[in-house]
């Protein structure tokens, strides 16, 4: 039976109606009818994802609210156009994967992967311009608007980038899929999911350690004749994208109504956020998201006020429904106490249902003496312990971790076990925007966040 409309009689909602909004953070083009070329082009494309899974992720994360399951989002800060290959896509599924069973054997909870990819190019910059030696170009805004590039021409926004954006979140869904359903996830398989260049630090022995455990009790389940063949949770797993929602230009061509129900959709990403810089309780963004039925994310900054956190959970969630809104937390080490319990506050005053979850690493963002902005890995895991230790005071579950990081062997963070220093941040330092954990720390990370799952 047909399920009456719901989202698209939310009141005075239209696809288009971010359009009367302020909208911060947005490019502007300077060919109307291109822009307007690409948009209609976009909105003819088939979807990125379907409704059913972004019901299915939302069911998984009112799971979590509840306390039965944990969520794990990472990926890169910026998707590339240039750095785009299978085996890079390939190896980001390998550390999720690793982590998850990392985080789901010491915690005996699922984890719910939600990737920043197939979708995360569009970024928020603290200025519009940037200067080098005298010259003052446009900042950089992601791949899907403008190129990275210090040039006048590369830093043009260029709404062709959108369709491109399109199709290599497509491409790259598309591997996404064979991955986590083609064999490559089966739980027989968690040996060879740790990268060669983790190989050599305590980390790997630690995972070894727990893969032989984990060999066990796969071997005790095929005894009981659970294995690859009888069950899909052994032969693959379910995998999510996500994407902070800043370019509305993209995300509203890719807007479809269910056929099923009716219900409006944004088809770009499983699960999208608003981020820190563009949740203005009457801004654009958050009039986009409120219409549209998949899971959503607020970025929740040191400068969030608790009224507007309010307003924009009874703006976003009117129903109240469990698994709608994920809190990401996001205040930097050593100030969780200052932030969280105001926000922790208002959920529980407002009887608001929320996954709560820990962004340990935008609040850590620091230029180092080198001139590269990195991270210190012990601050990540600082206030991702601060973040257990709040929700656990104030008794609330802390359901969630989120981290930009990367398969591959980058030095673009300082610590870790390698006691990664400043002066070899330049060895390979290759982000187009924020430093992400290499493989070794994000696997270390998970360790450290087992850790706080067990306490
Ligand atoms: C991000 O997630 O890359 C980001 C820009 O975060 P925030 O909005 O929290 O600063
Ligand atoms: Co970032």
């Amino acid at each position: 039976m047909v399920k009456p409309l719901q989202k698209s009689s939310v009141s005075g909602w239209s696809p288009q109606s971010w359009r009367q909004k302020q909208a911060l953070q947005m490019p502007t083009y300077d060919d109307a009818d291109h822009l307007h070329q690409v948009e209609a082009a976009l909105s003819k494309y088939p979807p990125l994802i379907f409704a059913g899974e972004a019901r299915q992720l939302k069911k998984e994360l009112a799971k979590v609210c509840m306390g039965e399951g944990f969520l794990f989002q990472g990926g890169d800060c910026a998707e590339s156009f240039d750095q785009f290959s299978a085996n890079g896509v390939r190896d980001l599924f390998r550390v999720f994967l690793q982590s998850a069973i990392i985080m789901i054997f010491a915690g005996g909870k699922n984890v719910t992967k939600v990737a920043r990819l197939a979708g995360q190019f569009a970024k928020p910059r603290s200025s519009d311009m940037e200067t080098i030696d005298g010259v003052t170009l446009p900042s950089y805004r992601g791949d899907m608007i403008n190129g990275a590039d210090f040039t006048e021409e590369a830093r043009r926004p260029d709404p062709d980038r959108m369709e491109r954006a399109y199709f290599q979140s497509a491409a790259t869904l598309n591997l996404l899929r064979a991955f986590a359903s083609g064999g490559y996830a089966d739980l027989n398989r968690a040996h060879n999911w740790l990268l060669d260049f983790v190989a050599d630090s305590p980390s790997a022995h630690e995972y070894e350690d727990m893969v032989n455990q984990l060999t066990h009790c796969v071997n005790f389940m095929e005894a009981c004749e659970i294995n690859e063949e009888t069950s899909a949770q052994i032969r693959g797993t379910s995998f999510y994208t996500g994407h902070e929602s800043l370019l509305l230009n993209y995300e509203e061509p890719l807007l479809r109504h269910d056929s099923l129900t009716g219900i409006p959709y944004a088809t770009s990403g499983h699960f999208l956020w608003i981020g820190d810089r563009t949740r203005q309780p009457d801004g654009a963004h958050v009039e986009f998201l409120r219409g549209v039925d998949n899971p959503i994310g607020i970025k929740c900054g040191p400068s969030l006020e608790p009224q507007e956190l309010e307003e924009l959970l009874t703006i976003l969630n009117p129903e109240n429904e469990p698994g709608r809104i994920t809190l990401i937390v996001r205040v930097g080490a050593g100030k969780v106490a200052d932030h969280l319990p105001k926000f922790i506050k208002v959920v529980k005053d407002g009887g608001h249902h929320v996954v709560w979850c820990c962004d340990a690493v935008h609040g850590n963002t620091y230029k180092a003496e080198s001139g590269y902005k990195t991270r210190n890995f012990n601050d990540v895991v600082q206030e991702a312990k601060e973040f257990f230790e709040v929700c656990r005071a104030e008794g609330v579950y802390p359901g969630g971790v989120h981290v930009e990081m990367t398969g591959l062997d980058v030095t673009e963070c300082v610590g870790g076990q390698h006691k990664l220093t400043d002066t070899e941040l330049a060895k390979n330092y290759d982000t187009l925007c924020d430093p992400r954990l290499n493989a070794s720390q994000a696997t270390e990370f998970a360790f450290e966040v087992a850790k706080l799952l067990k306490g």
